[in-house]
């Protein structure tokens, strides 16, 4: 039987953080094994908010790249393309703007939601592009046939909004698409060292893959700990406490046990408790760091990945363009034969 195909992707706007990596990196490492799999570099959509810094993009490119690599993305499994150099994509998304009204993207909760923190970049009118990266989206999944997309539940109206492009070409141009599902990932949503639901690099509370042991602990240092506990015998509560939020995944069960137990009877102070913290997730960290090392020296190995996953990607948006391009009469030339 053939396999299903997965694809996903993200935004190369900075470095993955272990947020990344519980929540959807160790996920996409297992799928890879059970699904014919792409994973895309999404410059293109990271533009669509930062035109004005095309550097930005360009940098964090090879930067995401490489953390995929380093924590098993394994590219003789996965495609691993960038999604500008696949120019199938913007074609396949100019014909599926005509199945999306404005009114509808105006109204997909996710863009909303982006629209809201970035007053900044489109103060009062949004631009074309921004609007419209649904649509462009829907182009990176149905181009690859991918019926399993593998993402955060707040990327579920993006899907949604792509089934119902596929469904609307498909009444009229026949079955030429796949209707795709999300995959809601079982990943873990990991909070920020302060404490914050979401770890980001805007809210400066994240833990990259890529940070030092040093790095590491002066973050572990900051952060937010039982704000009642001031003395060092004063006894804590745990359960309200970052450190022990991050020795739960970090830590082994003994340990966990221990500095549950000794934070709430005051015999085990916080900087002992941090310290600790930082050498275990330095230490589980280590693999991956020593991975990337390695692809941080060898840049061409990175490229190669990237020039042999993008020409096979490629091919196979090629593939779908042809049977699209037949469907909508646009095969000049080609049909008569
Ligand atoms: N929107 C995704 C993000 O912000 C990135 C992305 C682009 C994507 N194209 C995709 C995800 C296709 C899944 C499928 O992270």
């Amino acid at each position: 039987m053939e396999k299903k195909i997965m694809l996903t992707g993200d935004r190369p706007t900075g470095k993955l953080h272990i947020g990344h990596y519980f929540g959807s990196l160790v996920n996409r490492v297992k799928l890879q094994d059970e699904f014919e799999s792409y994973i895309l570099v999404a410059d293109v959509q990271a533009l669509t908010d930062n035109f004005n810094n095309p550097e930005k993009v360009r940098k964090n490119v090879r930067e995401v790249v490489m953390d995929y690599l380093s924590v098993g993305i394994d590219p003789e499994k996965c495609t691993i393309y960038i999604q500008s150099m696949i120019p199938e994509v913007p074609e396949l998304t100019i014909y599926y703007s005509n199945f999306v009204t404005i009114a509808r993207l105006e109204r997909n909760p996710t863009v909303k939601t982006e629209l809201a923190a970035k007053r900044d970049v489109f103060g009062e009118s949004v631009t074309y592009g921004f609007l419209g990266y649904p649509v462009n989206q829907a182009a990176d999944i149905t181009a690859f046939d991918a019926t399993i997309v593998p993402v955060g539940e707040d990327q579920l109206p993006l899907i949604e909004q792509c089934r119902e492009i596929v469904r609307k070409f498909n009444s009229v141009y026949g079955e030429v698409l796949k209707e795709p599902e999300a995959y809601l990932s079982e990943g873990k949503r990991i909070k920020g060292l302060d404490g914050n639901e979401k770890m980001g690099k805007s809210l400066g509370n994240a833990i990259y893959l890529s940070d030092s042991p040093e790095e590491i602990y002066k973050k572990v240092m900051s952060a937010v700990t039982d704000p009642k506990r001031i003395k060092k015998d004063d006894k804590g509560n745990p359960d309200v406490c970052m450190v022990y939020y991050y020795h739960k995944l970090f830590s082994n069960k003994e340990e966990c046990n221990g500095v549950c137990s000794e934070c709430k009877a005051g015999t085990r102070g916080c900087v002992a408790c941090k310290k600790q913290l930082a050498e275990n997730i330095s230490e589980y960290l280590r693999p991956i760091r020593e991975k990337r090392k390695y692809y941080e020296e060898h840049p061409e190995v990175v490229d190669q990945i990237l020039i042999e996953g993008t020409n096979r990607a490629r091919k196979k948006a090629q593939e779908t363009m042809k049977r699209v391009k037949g469907a909508m009469k646009l095969d000049y030339f080609e049909s008569d034969k």
